[in-house]
């Protein structure tokens, strides 16, 4: 197969259905114990050969284009591996942006494990680089944005178990007027901790859900109680969710989305509406299986 000059890959941003923290690992992280599951919502990272410097262009203002972007660090990462030197170079990377920004929806880590597959079928980046180990590199929750669909994340989040897909649900996205960065939430919860005592969960709230045939599954974040303690609007936020008829309604990461999963549009639709008018930026989107997320699948190739 020839290889091609420009790939377009879909970035699908993610909400976790369960997160639990176990404890602080030696390199300071948090060692986590979550269900990730992909949402139709999308970016779409661009790549193609192009002779010069890397550039990298957003059609939103507000993402960074420099070193700091995990694209950016993911394409530098891959370049080293396939063993060339200096500044990666050669490759024009555009993004379209549609998932908020520090919002536990994982946009960041979605694009740049998007970039690695679409780098690694420009640069005909063979099997013996390990594109997971290039990803776990780049940030902990980019190795489950090279498959996607729902899994079960351990360690940081990226020793990954796939499971089957979950069962479809409408899903609205309640979007509060600030982010919350993902160290402060952890810094958050470990002072909690301190004034609790270690071993208890700090989960304030779980809702069942039917999840596979015959299987139920507990939706809840041990983040959102230490979040919503600094931002009560989380909590109202939940709670208007399920008034309007969610199965069950949680913060995602570590905030500041809370999510809500229904059954139907319908009803998901007129939540929608009731958040815009309490002046919250509402998404509605649905669950996306792992066929539906996965690199061959979601890739154009010219
Ligand atoms: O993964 P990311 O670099 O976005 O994480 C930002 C910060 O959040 C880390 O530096 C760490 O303090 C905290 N964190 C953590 N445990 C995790 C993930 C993030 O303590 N599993």
């Amino acid at each position: 197969m020839a290889t091609p000059s420009r790939v377009r890959v879909r970035a699908h941003a993610k909400i976790n259905l369960t997160l639990r923290v176990r404890g602080i690992r030696d390199d300071g992280y948090h060692e986590l114990e979550t269900v990730f599951q992909s949402l139709a919502l999308h970016d779409d990272v661009t790549c193609a050969l192009e002779p010069g410097p890397f550039r990298l262009r957003c059609d939103d203002a507000g993402v960074p284009t420099d070193e700091r972007n995990l694209i950016w660090r993911a394409a530098q990462r891959l370049w080293e591996k396939i063993g060339r030197r200096g500044p990666v170079r050669g490759v024009d990377i555009t993004l379209a942006k549609h998932i908020p920004m520090q919002a536990g929806l994982g946009g960041g880590s979605s694009d740049a494990a998007a970039a690695l597959v679409a780098l690694s079928r420009l640069w005909a980046v063979g099997p013996r680089v390990d594109l997971a180990a290039v990803a776990a590199e780049v940030g902990a929750d980019v190795p489950y944005f090279l498959t996607g669909g729902t899994a079960l994340g351990l360690a940081r989040g990226d020793d990954l178990y796939p499971l089957p897909d979950l069962r479809p649900y409408q899903v609205v996205l309640g979007l509060p007027g600030f982010g919350v960065s993902t160290g402060e939430a952890f810094g958050w919860f470990d002072r909690d901790r301190d004034r609790t005592g270690p071993g208890r969960t700090r989960a304030a709230h779980a809702s069942i859900i039917p999840a596979w045939p015959g299987r139920q599954l507990a939706v809840f974040n041990e983040l959102e109680a230490p979040v919503a303690a600094h931002h009560p609007e989380i909590g109202t936020l939940r709670q208007t969710l399920v008034r309007c008829g969610a199965r069950a309604a949680s913060m995602t990461g570590s905030g500041s989305t809370v999510f809500g999963l229904f059954d139907a549009e319908t009803p998901a639709r007129r939540a929608a509406r009731a958040l815009a008018a309490h002046d919250v930026v509402a998404i509605v989107t649905r669950t996306a299986d792992r066929r539906a997320c996965s690199g061959a699948a979601s890739t154009a190739a010219r």
